[in-house]
């Protein structure tokens, strides 16, 4: 519950994102005036960026029930069915995960999302006959870590696609006292500043390291988080200067040493670090690849002379 605190509730609360944000806040605007549901709308980008916290501002913002389910969670088609025909006019229905959605489920989105009507089918063999319910015209929200990983009908049907980016070191730290005045807690700012640097660009991290900051802070007796504890805290968690990680280092190491820099397949890289190609390629890669630690090539993934400096090792002789 202290999570859900945590989220904004709110365009106006919402910190970062000013692109996503303003776009949204026409559109939204625009169909109020028109008393329509708003478009649907495709929210993608690496996870901890809040599109979940969006989905539910837009709801917030269009006063209708905010109603949620993920790609995974439905096996069915008769599942979806049953959430369609629940909805109620106006509501947002947010798909986290869509791109998980099975085939057979997703094709029962179309004419949904399209004319707001669901196709089912009664009996079966030469009994079966299809009959078209009307449903009360919803948004949906889909959320997705890559556009590129929804079928094109599905991509097609959205009216808004919305791309969340890794957040600026000062929106963060605003995240970040934010936080902290909502846990009741004082920090310095600078502080506040260590932990945005170091939460790979992502509020999900920034207040997870927050938390932890402040288990330290309160343990040793401080009435204010100092950058002492913050800097501790941070070691003890394997948070580098750059906020690489644990396993963002395994990785990077194993591209130097293993494989000599690269290139190197995705699956070869998962197998050797013991992490699944998924996971690598949806939650570590796409910040290792904006920051230029990495770079990828039709031969597999390379590091990069930034690599080689961060871990103080001679650059590679090129051949
Ligand atoms: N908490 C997590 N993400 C946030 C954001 N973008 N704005 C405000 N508070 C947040």
């Amino acid at each position: 519950v202290i999570e859900l605190s945590l989220r904004p509730t709110s365009l106006a609360q919402y910190i970062g994102q000013t692109t996503a944000k303003e776009n949204l806040a026409i559109f939204i605007q625009a169909a109020k005036l028109r008393n329509e549901p708003l478009d649907h709308v495709l929210l993608y980008g690496p996870p901890g960026l809040g599109k979940t916290t969006m989905a539910s501002i837009i709801a917030n913002e269009m006063d209708v029930q905010f109603r949620t389910t993920s790609g995974p969670a439905i096996e069915k088609a008769g599942d979806l069915a049953a959430i369609l025909s629940s909805l109620e006019a106006g509501d947002v229905l947010f798909i986290d995960e869509i791109h998980r959605l099975p085939r057979a489920v997703e094709e029962i989105l179309y004419p949904a999302m399209e004319d707001f009507c669901l196709d089912i089918v009664i009996g079966t063999g030469s009994t079966a006959r299809s009959v078209r319910l009307d449903l009360p015209p919803f948004t949906l929200v889909g959320a997705t870590t890559r556009a590129g990983l929804l079928t094109a009908p599905l991509r097609d049907r959205f009216g808004v696609l919305s791309r969340l980016e890794y957040y600026q070191a000062n929106d963060l730290q605003e995240i970040v006292e934010r936080t902290a005045s909502i846990f009741n807690v004082k920090i310095d700012s600078a502080a506040a500043t260590e932990i945005a640097m170091r939460s790979r660009g992502t509020p999900r991290i920034a207040n997870r390291l927050l938390k932890r900051v402040r288990d330290i802070s309160q343990v040793k007796g401080e009435t204010k988080i100092s950058i002492e504890t913050t800097d501790q805290a941070l070691q003890m968690l394997q948070v580098d200067k750059t906020g690489l990680d644990h396993i963002d280092h395994k990785l990077l190491l194993s591209i130097l040493d293993a494989f000599q820099g690269g290139p190197v397949g995705l699956d070869t890289l998962a197998a050797t670090i013991g992490e699944e190609s998924q996971t690598i390629e949806d939650v570590y890669e796409p910040f290792l690849l904006q920051q230029g630690f990495i770079q990828r090539t039709p031969r597999g993934r390379i590091a990069t002379p930034k690599t080689y400096q961060h871990f103080n090792r001679p650059l590679k002789q090129s051949d």
